[in-house]
């Protein structure tokens, strides 16, 4: 008999615990793995939550476990398996039935599946999930994408599931197709802004002050007490105190310096490349991560070039209360231009994209969630069209409090030769924005001395070229 009301296939850590979310909250969900090996650990391990879970052998099983129109959300990675998921699927299901695609997808592979099952009956969904594990389990941030029509038939399932910021859903639907999938994109790509400053300043700590792991984890534990109070943060600071048993040295130190990554920080830099916004932080800390992966390089220009010696250093709690507040300012940069992307995006994709209510659904559940998203909410709630979020009163504000404390790190850094591409490079957003005379006269005039491509002038209307010689 069909009983599920809604069905999850891919049960890797994701899918299997998102399972276990909607089960807990009282809705009755069938389940399918590829590997069927898989789909019994998981029904073994759903314990006292085993009566809301048919575990299902074939996608025949599956389909045929849920009460129509059926709502089958897909866990499984990103790319190909998606679109072969898709195809298993299309044959099986019936008229209404909604496809929720809840991986990291690239928002244009969503915007073709959209185009590819026009005509079928078959309703598409892109999801954002953010959260990791836990946030699967507990409550995650739900970017939605999609018909508003079909948000609304799934939407007392996922709000129920989501995570809560004082009371009120991290889920929300927020614009057609490929709309919730962009931006959970851009979600990443600032969780790798975030991500790369946090690391910057630990170098700082680390390699200039010489500071011990475990002393720059208080650090941390007692920002996570000020502005920068943010789950990345917390985080930092208990990772930064936990012991390698092996070892019996701290865990950060005996981990290798190169970062992984999957693609969406990635595809933000290109996306706002593509539209002409800059992305400056996030597309450092991407560039940031190619370079950790090339250790062998790096090995060698170390043994080429050396390290600067460490220049004589000011007092240790002067640049600690400098690192602490040049973080903040480099977290305003890359939200800013994290929501400024999602901006061109929203006039480009037709998408109007409501920044106010993103903001809200990632003050809990997700990666980036902190007490300064509730700000950004607050600030484009104040002023929805707001060009940036740098110009609104609040953050105006806070640059104005940060700016020398960004400006002292970034010099004592490059004086002392220590890497803080996304911190310096938030601080030449800042400088290239706030500079109402810029220095693209000297490139127009180039541009028009190499290829006569013209020139605006300041005194006078129209397109002019310059009387280069010859
Ligand atoms: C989240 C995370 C999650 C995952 C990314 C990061 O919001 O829950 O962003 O989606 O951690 O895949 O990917 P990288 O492997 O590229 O760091």
């Amino acid at each position: 008999m069909a009983e599920a009301e809604i069905g999850v296939i891919g049960l890797g850590v994701m899918g299997a615990n998102l399972a276990l979310n909607i089960a807990d909250n009282g809705y009755h969900v069938a389940v399918y793995n590829r590997t069927a090996a898989r789909t019994d650990e998981f029904a073994a391990s759903a314990g006292e939550l085993s009566d809301r879970v048919t575990a299902c052998a074939t996608l025949e099983d599956f389909v045929a476990a849920i009460r129509p129109p059926r709502p089958v959300i897909i866990m499984v990675k990103a790319g190909e398996p998606v679109d072969q998921q898709i195809a298993a699927l299309k044959p099986l299901l019936e008229a209404n039935d909604i496809i929720i695609d809840a991986g990291n997808a690239n928002f244009r592979d969503t915007m073709r599946r959209f185009t590819d099952l026009e005509g079928s009956g078959l309703t598409f969904i892109g999801m954002g999930v953010s959260g990791g594990e836990e946030g699967a389990r507990r409550g995650p941030s739900i970017m939605v994408g999609g018909a508003e029509e079909a948000w609304r038939r799934v939407e007392p399932v996922l709000t129920a599931i989501s995570a809560k910021y004082q009371g009120e859903p991290c889920a929300a639907w927020l614009g057609e197709n490929g709309a919730g999938h962009f931006v959970k994109t851009i979600h990443n790509g600032i969780e790798y802004a975030d991500m790369q400053m946090i690391a910057e300043v630990y170098g700082v700590m680390r390699d200039h002050l010489s500071l011990d792991a475990a002393s720059i984890g208080s650090v941390f534990s007692a920002w996570s007490k000020g502005p920068l109070d943010s789950y990345l943060i917390d985080i930092t600071a208990e990772v930064l105190k936990v012991q390698d048993a092996a070892s019996g040295r701290p865990i950060v130190d005996i981990i290798v310096d190169a970062a992984g990554q999957k693609g969406t920080g990635r595809w933000s830099v290109i996306e706002s490349q593509m539209m002409g916004v800059p992305a400056t932080a996030i597309e450092a800390a991407v560039a940031a991560r190619s370079l950790s992966a090339m250790r062998e390089q790096r090995a060698t220009a170390q043994g080429r070039f050396g390290i600067p010696a460490q220049q004589d250093r000011r007092d240790q709690q002067q640049i600690v209360d400098d690192l602490e507040k040049a973080l903040l300012a480099g977290k305003v940069a890359a939200y800013a231009q994290g929501f400024a992307v999602m901006a061109a995006a929203s006039q480009e994709f037709g998408w109007n994209l409501p920044m106010a209510t993103i903001a809200r659904i990632w003050r809990a559940g997700c990666i980036i969630r902190s007490t300064f998203l509730d700000e950004i909410a607050t600030a484009f709630t104040q002023d929805p069209d707001v060009a940036n979020l740098a110009l609104t009163p609040a953050f105006s504000k806070i640059i104005e409090d940060t700016d020398q404390s960004l400006r002292r790190v970034v010099a004592e850094a490059a004086l002392n030769g220590l890497p803080v591409p996304a911190l310096a490079s938030a601080l030449g957003y800042f400088d290239t924005y706030r500079r109402e005379r810029g220095t693209a006269n000297l490139i127009q005039a180039q541009r028009d001395f190499f290829g006569a491509h013209g020139f605006a002038r300041l005194d006078a209307e129209g397109e002019h070229h310059g009387p280069w010689g010859g």
